[in-house]
């Protein structure tokens, strides 16, 4: 059987940092009132001009070098985004076109928050087919383009950036690395709690992001556990079996309830939201970047992702590194 085995991680993040005291002067916030509610205290905002695309580009270069590979050696590119560059084409292809790549497919996925693992999903089943050979799954985002400045109960919450990681199909077993499960969800019933107010096809405008804060936190520690306990049905692994929770990085209560619920040790969970805010699909990959630069997460390390956002949509999978 072919496995998708991780061979490098990337990311990248804007200069410029906005700080809950920069907030301060722009909404009526405080730092306290932000960083008791979600746990964030900075975020990164694209400078004028900076795309989406360009934030992926970097990340994706990050990725390479991490693997020792080239940009010859892609041949897929799936990338999560809810920030495109344009309505049309998809971010992939400028992506691809940025990295000097002619052949293979590139194309974008939309399931907001949840993108980065459902791109994984996806890049795992196209390599597992043997249709393709090395994927760069790619999570970008500028949010801030979204967000009505004005609105002090969202405008404190997100922020852009990106990560990347480079998938291979591998046939011979290498340790029991790879993509070992994902599990993807969604809920259409969810979908006016949290959503943009614009669209090409309703209002032909972007339009800003809304959110009904409390209906999401109310929504969001049980679908996490849920579709976590599939990916450790499906396994037979457990919270005391994995090394590290990478979960989405939405808000520090969210991600302490549901390590709580699962019983995963505090030490194990990977924290960035305090420094990125959310930054929706390339929340994760930013955050495993930042773990494996780091040091924490090794080759052989059994890592757990999770997601959940618009949608609703949410997600699991767990990862032999
Ligand atoms: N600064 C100061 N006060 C604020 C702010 C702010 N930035 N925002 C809201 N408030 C006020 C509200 O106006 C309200 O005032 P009132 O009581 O006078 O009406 C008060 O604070 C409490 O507001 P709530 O919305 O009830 O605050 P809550 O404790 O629920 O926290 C929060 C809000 C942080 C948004 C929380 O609901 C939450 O984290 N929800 C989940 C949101 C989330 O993570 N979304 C993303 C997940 S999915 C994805 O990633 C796309």
């Amino acid at each position: 059987a072919i496995r998708s085995v991780v061979r490098g991680v990337g990311s990248y993040l804007p200069a410029r940092c906005l700080t809950n005291a920069d907030l301060a002067q722009m909404v009526d916030t405080s730092d306290e009132w932000i960083v008791q509610r979600t746990g964030i205290r900075t975020r990164h905002i694209a400078a004028e001009g900076e795309v989406t695309s360009d934030l992926a580009i970097h990340a994706a270069r990050a990725a390479l070098a991490d693997a020792g590979l080239t940009p010859d050696d892609i041949d897929l590119i799936v990338l999560a985004t809810s920030t495109p560059d344009n309505t049309f084409p998809a971010t992939a292809v400028s992506v691809q076109a940025g990295l000097g790549i002619t052949h293979g497919a590139a194309f974008d996925l939309q399931a907001v928050c949840s993108g980065f693992v459902f791109a994984l999903a996806t890049a795992d089943n196209f390599l597992k087919t043997g249709a393709y050979r090395r994927c760069l799954v790619i999570g970008a985002e500028t949010f801030s383009r979204i967000l009505d400045w004005s609105d002090r109960t969202t405008c404190v919450l997100f922020g852009d950036g990106a990560g990347a990681l480079v998938l291979e199909a591998v046939r011979d077993e290498e340790e029991g690395r790879g993509v070992l499960t994902s599990h993807l969800r969604s809920d259409g019933r969810h979908k006016n709690k949290l959503y943009v107010d614009g669209g090409v096809s309703s209002t032909r405008s972007v339009g800003f992001l809304r959110m009904e804060g409390r209906e999401v936190f109310r929504h969001a520690v049980g679908m996490i556990t849920d579709v976590i306990v599939d990916a450790f049905e499906a396994t037979g692994e457990s919270a005391d079996t994995i090394d590290w929770f990478v979960p989405h990085q939405a808000n520090r209560r969210i991600i302490d309830a549901s390590a709580v619920k699962l019983g995963i040790a505090p030490e194990k969970v990977v924290i960035t939201v305090d420094q990125h805010g959310n930054t929706s699909a390339a929340s994760i990959p930013l955050a495993l970047a930042a773990a494996h630069a780091d040091g924490r997460i090794k080759r052989g390390d059994l890592v757990l992702l999770e997601a959940m956002g618009g949608g609703f949509t949410w997600a699991s999978a767990l990862v032999r590194w």
